[in-house]
Order: C-alpha cells, then structure tokens, then sequence
C-alpha cells in the first residue's frame, strides 16, 4: 500500500471528495443491509463462544494468524469460481488498484503462507477468526458481514492430514454444545473425473460443479449436453452426485480415491471423532479450489441456510507465486452456528458486575470515587454513580445493570471506616469497614 496516495492523480481526490461531500439525507442512517451491529449482550456471547473455538483449535495444535481484511482483488479471481465473484465486494483504491473485501480467508492464509511462511517447517497448522464479506441476498442466517472461524493444514496431503481437520472441525462444533447436526463427506476428484470423462472441459467445469452443487441437474443438463456429455453419462454422474451412506455405500465407487476416503474414516474412527461423518459424493462446494476430499456440517434447526461449516483440500500455493504445497481446511460459519445454538436453547454463561458505589449525599462523593478505585486494584469489577443521583433512582440503575452488590458510601459509616453493603439479591445490608470491602465481596 506504500505510496498508493502519492501515486494518485489530485483531481481524483477531489472528485471522489466532492462525491463523498455531496451527498445529503435526512432521517436516521442504519447500518448497511445485510450487516448487523453487536451489542453489549451479543458481544459477551460471541466472545464466550469464539474463545471455546480458539481452545479447541489450540488444543489440536493449532497457532492463530491474522491477515487483512481487505486484498488485492486478484487474490480472490484467480481460484473461487463464479459463486464467490459474483459476491465479491471489489473497489478501486486511490492508486487505481483492484481490492476487494476478503469473502474468505483461505486464499489470503496461504498467500500469507507464501509470503511469510513457505520455508517454516511442514505442516503448518493455522487458524483465524474474522469477518468475511459477500454481496449476497441477506436472509436469517445470510449476511453481507459475517464471521468465519477456519483452520489450515499446509504442506500435507495424507488421509491422516484430511481426518484430522474434519476431527478438529467436529470438535469444534462438539465443544460449542451445538446438540443436532450432520456431517457429510465426500471426494471431489471422483466427481471431477467423471465430469472429464463425459467430456467437460477443465474451463467449463467450475459452471457444472457449480449447478451440481446446488442439486440444480435441469440447469446442469444444458451446460453438460453443450460439453458433448451424452444423456446417459450425465445421468450417471447425477446419480453419482446422489451417493450418500455408511461407508459401505464406497463399494459401488471403485477407484483411489474411494480408497483414500475409507481410510479417511478409519483415522477419525481411531481418533474417536464419534460422530463420523456420513459418505456423501454430492458434496461439491461452492468454492472451486477443492481438489480432494471435501467435506460440510449442517445443523437442520437452522431450515435453508443451515451449513455451519465447509471444507476440503486444495492447492492453491502456487497460483499466488509459490511452489505447488497440499494443503486441507475449513471454515465455520461462526455467525449461523451462533444462531443454531440459540434455537437449540443453549445459554452460556454472562459476567455481571460485582459492587455498584453510590454516594449518600454530595459530600462523600469523593469517597465513593476512592472506594471504587481501591474495589477495581483489587480485582473486583466495580462501578461509581458518575450522574449525581438520588439514591433511590441509583439503587434502581444498580439493579437494572444487573449490579450483585451496591455499596452505600455515606458519612455517619464513615465516622468508623466503614460503608453499607447490600446484597441485591437478597436485599440484605450490612456494614463492613472500607478495607475488608474486597473480601466480603469476593467471599460472598
Ligand atoms: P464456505 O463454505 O464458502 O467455505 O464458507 C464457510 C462457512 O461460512 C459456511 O459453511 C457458512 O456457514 C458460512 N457462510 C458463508 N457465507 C455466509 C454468509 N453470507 N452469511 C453467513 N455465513 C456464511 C469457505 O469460505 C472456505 N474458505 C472454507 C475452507 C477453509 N476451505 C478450506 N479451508
């Protein structure tokens, strides 16, 4: 980005500001559709829930990273297929480069892998939390702004590789208490083969898979028959894509890469990955990266937009300038697995503040300031009427911040160092001295 305003022509700015500056509106600005705000309460439960994923990706071995949210958008043109660049939010900067807001992190985790990592000793294992953005029509559980929590493994391309990301992807779901749902597993080279063998061209194959992906065969048909695909091979082929079972359901698919997909099962059955994915040869993706094994997790509470998770194995190293490395991930889709856990009725836990202070009357206001002062150096989350009230509208602002103490700082307790402390709860006080506050309060 260096340099990128220098670069740029000055009359540019000014269009662009003059743009910026004459826009006019009245009434209240929202947020942009298909974004949403977090609030107090939704945040403290985003953050419990993203703090189970992050020990369990760490658990597994796994090391955070972070990249930008935004990239050159060639990064994201060169291996997603047309589902991802029709969605993509790209813009031209000052300096008339094409950037893009990232719709995903995997390209931008191995482009930072080439840049950054490409010598550190193999696999790297890596995960992320962020946003991601696609100009998508938003619906429940579809947004412009979402969140994805993924996992990498680079520089591998073992079937123990592939089990161990869709173990850690099952954990994760696992760890988070989601109670219903369904992962599904399949191979998209078996696919890819066919689709080649019936004569689509490599160019024309993300536009298939793209149609097979959404089980959209009337609209697969054309594109297929203009490949040279006679009836008969597409027919098998959709009746491949409708392949779904117990691993025995492999046997009518000879080949490697059934092979490599038993074995697959056998490593997640041997790490007690419990609920071991069902075989499943219709999953494509809708990312057009995928090389290998594939695979998602649905939770069905959700209705139609109920994948909480999509992964698979990939190369893409090379396209960003690097050398050709094997690597498998997924991503969960931290916002829709949120969602299933609330349908599911799940809680999590919500911190609340230990002691609110509220002073008596306005001359021991200076008092309860250092007495909240002294409650926070100890270690107890504490907060000081900063409004001047009453006591009785305190005591209520107390309570409605869901406060479990008030401390009542008033002049005659003072006389004896000390204060009142309430229960909010029970509505029981008593009095306590200044300097055992702390302990009463944490003894409680
Ligand atoms: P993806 O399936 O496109 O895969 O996205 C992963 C998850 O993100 C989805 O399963 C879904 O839960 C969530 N998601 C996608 N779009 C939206 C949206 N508009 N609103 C809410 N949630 C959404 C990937 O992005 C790959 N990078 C995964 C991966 C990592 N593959 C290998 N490594």
């Amino acid at each position: 980005m260096s340099g990128s305003f220098t670069r740029a022509p000055r009359w540019a700015f000014e269009k662009q500001q003059s743009n910026i500056f004459s826009i006019h509106r009245s009434g209240m600005i929202q947020s942009p559709r298909g974004t949403r705000d977090f609030l107090p309460n939704d945040m403290e439960r985003r953050r419990f829930y993203e703090g189970v994923l992050r020990q369990t990706a760490q658990r597994s071995g796994f090391r955070e990273i972070q990249t930008p949210i935004f990239e050159e958008a060639e990064l994201f043109i060169l291996r997603s297929g047309p589902n991802i660049i029709n969605e993509l939010y790209a813009f031209k900067d000052k300096g008339d480069r094409d950037m893009a807001l990232r719709p995903e992190m995997t390209a931008p985790a191995i482009r930072s892998f080439v840049n950054n990592m490409s010598n550190d000793p193999k696999p790297i294992k890596i995960f992320y939390f962020g946003q991601c953005f696609r100009y998508e029509r938003p619906q429940s559980g579809r947004y412009r702004e979402f969140f994805q929590f993924g996992a990498e493994i680079i520089g591998t391309a073992t079937p123990q590789t592939d089990a161990e990301i869709i173990a850690t992807a099952l954990e994760m779901v696992k760890a988070l208490g989601l109670k219903e749902y369904r992962a599904r597993i399949g191979h998209i080279g078996i696919l890819r083969k066919e689709l080649s063998r019936a004569g689509v061209a490599a160019d024309k194959m993300p536009e298939v898979l793209q149609k097979l992906d959404k089980k959209l065969y009337e609209e697969a048909w054309p594109l297929m028959e203009a490949a040279g695909v006679s009836r008969k091979d597409a027919d098998s082929i959709f009746e491949l894509t409708g392949t779904v079972g117990c691993i025995d359901v492999l046997d009518k698919v000879p080949g490697d890469e059934s092979e490599y997909l038993r074995q697959i099962m056998a490593y997640l059955s041997a790490m007690g990955a419990g609920d071991a994915p069902e075989i499943d040869l219709g999953v494509v993706r809708g990312l057009d990266y995928y090389t290998g094994m594939v695979f998602e997790i649905e939770a069905p509470v959700l209705g139609a937009e109920k994948q909480i998770c999509g992964g698979g194995s990939y190369t893409l190293s090379e396209l960003f300038g690097g050398e050709k490395v094997f690597s498998t991930g997924f991503a969960v889709g931290f916002d829709r697995v949120l969602l299933a856990l609330e349908k599911e009725g799940a809680s999590c836990p919500m911190s609340r503040m230990d002691a609110y202070v509220i002073a008596a009357s306005g001359d021991v206001s200076l008092k309860a300031f250092e007495i909240v002062g002294m409650l926070r150096r100890s270690g107890i989350s504490a907060d000081v009427d900063l409004a001047d009230r009453k006591m009785a509208k305190a005591m209520k602002y107390a309570s409605s911040v869901g406060s479990r103490f008030v401390v009542i700082v008033g002049s005659e307790d003072l006389k004896n160092d000390s204060v009142t402390l309430r229960d909010m709860s029970s509505g029981e006080q008593k009095i306590v001295k200044v300097s055992g506050l702390p302990a009463a309060i944490r003894d409680h």
